[in-house]
């Protein structure tokens, strides 16, 4: 059972998703979720969840995340970037999963979920995607641990970074310049990963597993900065930049003021498909069935943020086909 759960990154896109699930199924009103932030403003639209408790935290600092973790039946870990420096990937995806093993290991907390991404590999052409590896090494490599990973395609859903985006930039610009055209994707809803998540937490035998999370279709990027373009009402002309001109785009985006829309090692990750392998277990072995992106899109982005909430509605009707 797992009644005590610690939640790293639960303030950000998956973790809010997953933290309203775990409400919501509170199993008997017993479960008891801690999300540890940087800064308590960070998780405050967490703050109406019964049952969740936010704490502001260090995650660095040895002591603080040792008192985090002691007596939690599961943590789970949300915590990523998708830009920074190479010492900002290797501190956030590397040093504090091995931080956490080694916490977890003093606090006699066995069971951990760590969120991976697709692609994570030791010789991948992204510093992302090589950190996401020695992430999931660390935990996965420290016996005495009972370490689940989870590795999405890019996540979908009201609120995220990546559709929701392609949106907005068109209805603004007259056309969209689109570096790594044809990279390819499997969009996963963010609702079907938070059960996923739910799944793996009540199930100890996936320990040691690491699963490959994607929807049921692939698409290139420019298909999808198209849909996105065509359910917000503002589709614009999609123009595939040559490589020539994508890696001066990319670099010109990371001095972008509020922080970089893209960058160049994000056209790194994007060599590598981002697409599940077959090769581990998906969604389905958990018994979900991925939902189109189809099914959640043009709701999401036809009418802003109210039909956004239409998102499960559409999903079960999708599910009872
Ligand atoms: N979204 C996707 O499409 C996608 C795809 C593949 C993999 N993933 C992985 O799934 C996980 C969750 O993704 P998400 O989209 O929910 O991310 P997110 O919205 O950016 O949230 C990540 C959380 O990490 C914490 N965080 C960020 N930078 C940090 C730092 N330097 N030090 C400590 N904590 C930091 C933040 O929490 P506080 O600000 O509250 O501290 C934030 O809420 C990540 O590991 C991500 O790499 C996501």
């Amino acid at each position: 059972m797992n009644n005590n759960l610690l939640i790293l990154g639960g303030s950000g896109f998956i973790g809010s998703a997953l933290c309203e699930k775990l409400v919501r199924r509170n199993r008997g009103g017993n479960e008891r979720i801690t999300v540890a932030s940087r800064r308590l403003s960070h998780a405050r639209h967490l703050q109406p969840l019964p049952t969740v408790e936010i704490v502001e935290a260090d995650l660095y600092d040895d002591d603080q995340l040792a008192r985090l973790v002691a007596g939690r039946d599961a943590v789970v870990n949300l915590i990523g970037i998708l830009h920074g420096r190479e010492q900002d990937f290797e501190r956030v995806h590397a040093e504090l999963p091995r931080r956490l093993a080694l916490a977890c290991l003093a606090a006699g907390t066995r069971r951990v979920i760590h969120l991976s991404a697709l692609g994570a590999d030791a010789q991948a052409p992204s510093m992302y995607l090589r950190s996401k590896a020695a992430g999931e090494a660390a935990l996965l490599q420290q016996p005495g641990l009972a370490v689940t990973c989870l590795r999405p395609s890019v996540v979908f859903g009201a609120g995220d970074r990546f559709i929701n985006l392609f949106a907005t930039l068109q209805a603004f610009a007259p056309l969209v310049p689109l570096a790594g055209a044809a990279a390819r994707f499997q969009p996963v809803w963010v609702e079907d990963l938070a059960e996923a998540i739910l799944c793996v937490l009540d199930d100890p035998a996936t320990a040691g597993q690491t699963l490959e999370c994607a929807g049921p279709r692939v698409y290139t990027l420019a298909e999808l900065v198209r849909l996105a373009g065509c359910w917000s009402g503002h589709r614009r002309w999609v123009w595939p930049l040559p490589s020539a001109l994508a890696w001066p785009m990319a670099w010109c985006m990371e001095w972008m003021p509020g922080g970089p829309l893209m960058s160049r090692d994000n056209l790194l990750s994007m060599e590598v498909p981002n697409v599940a392998s077959g090769h581990r277990p998906g969604l389905e072995s958990l018994g979900i069935t991925p939902t189109p992106l189809e099914a959640i899109g043009p709701g999401m982005l036809g009418g802003g943020g109210e039909l956004a909430r239409l998102d499960r509605w559409r999903a079960q009707v999708h599910a009872s086909r």
